[in-house]
């Protein structure tokens, strides 16, 4: 079983009535002023026992190749729950590693980690259109194909203790919440 994605209901909304997305249209790569973000979702998380770590948006452009990553330099598990914006038709791909082939580490203009793969390094493993909002694997390479405008938020949870959370871990938190067993 591919478990790379889990879509979730979420009973409050993420952002707030007054976000507007255009202000992330200049640029790839921004991080999400967290006075988009309501009350209601913040006392949410705050009700699971979790913190919100990390969160930023990623404008994506029409039919543009964006290359394929994995988040993190170091972790090959960092579940991440996006929202998604625009972005109709849009793909989420996942891919698998070659035998012996490496990536190159990097970082982005706003200084998160990743490591680049090149597109004969890996296999395509899984591919799904992303419905707002899901838990996504980004510590598997990755890369989105969108025919449309797309901005995706990102966000990125621990525990109260400041501990980054596994892929089983967060599902099980948000097993409420989640339709996966439905798919
Ligand atoms: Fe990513």
């Amino acid at each position: 079983m591919i478990d790379l994605y889990r879509p979730l209901e979420l009973p409050v909304p993420f952002l707030k009535k007054s976000f507007d997305k255009t202000k992330y249209a200049n640029a790839r790569h921004k991080h999400l002023d967290r006075s988009d973000i309501s009350d209601l979702y913040y006392s949410f998380i705050e009700n699971l026992d979790l913190r919100l770590n990390h969160a930023e948006v990623f404008f994506s452009l029409p039919n543009i190749y964006y290359p394929i990553h994995r988040d993190q330099h170091n972790l090959i598990d960092f579940p991440k729950i996006n929202f998604v914006y625009g972005g109709d038709n849009s793909k989420m791909n996942w891919y698998k590693i070659k035998e012996g082939r490496e990536g190159i580490s990097s970082y982005t203009n706003i200084n998160t980690a990743f490591v680049q793969y090149e597109l004969n390094d890996v296999d395509l493993i899984f591919s799904q259109e992303i419905k707002s909002p899901s838990l996504v694997q980004a510590g598997v390479p990755h890369n989105v194909t969108s025919p449309t405008l797309r901005w995706s938020v990102s966000t990125v949870y621990t525990t109260k203790n400041n501990k980054l959370l596994s892929w089983n871990e967060i599902c099980s938190i948000f097993n409420d919440y989640s339709f996966y067993t439905k798919l």
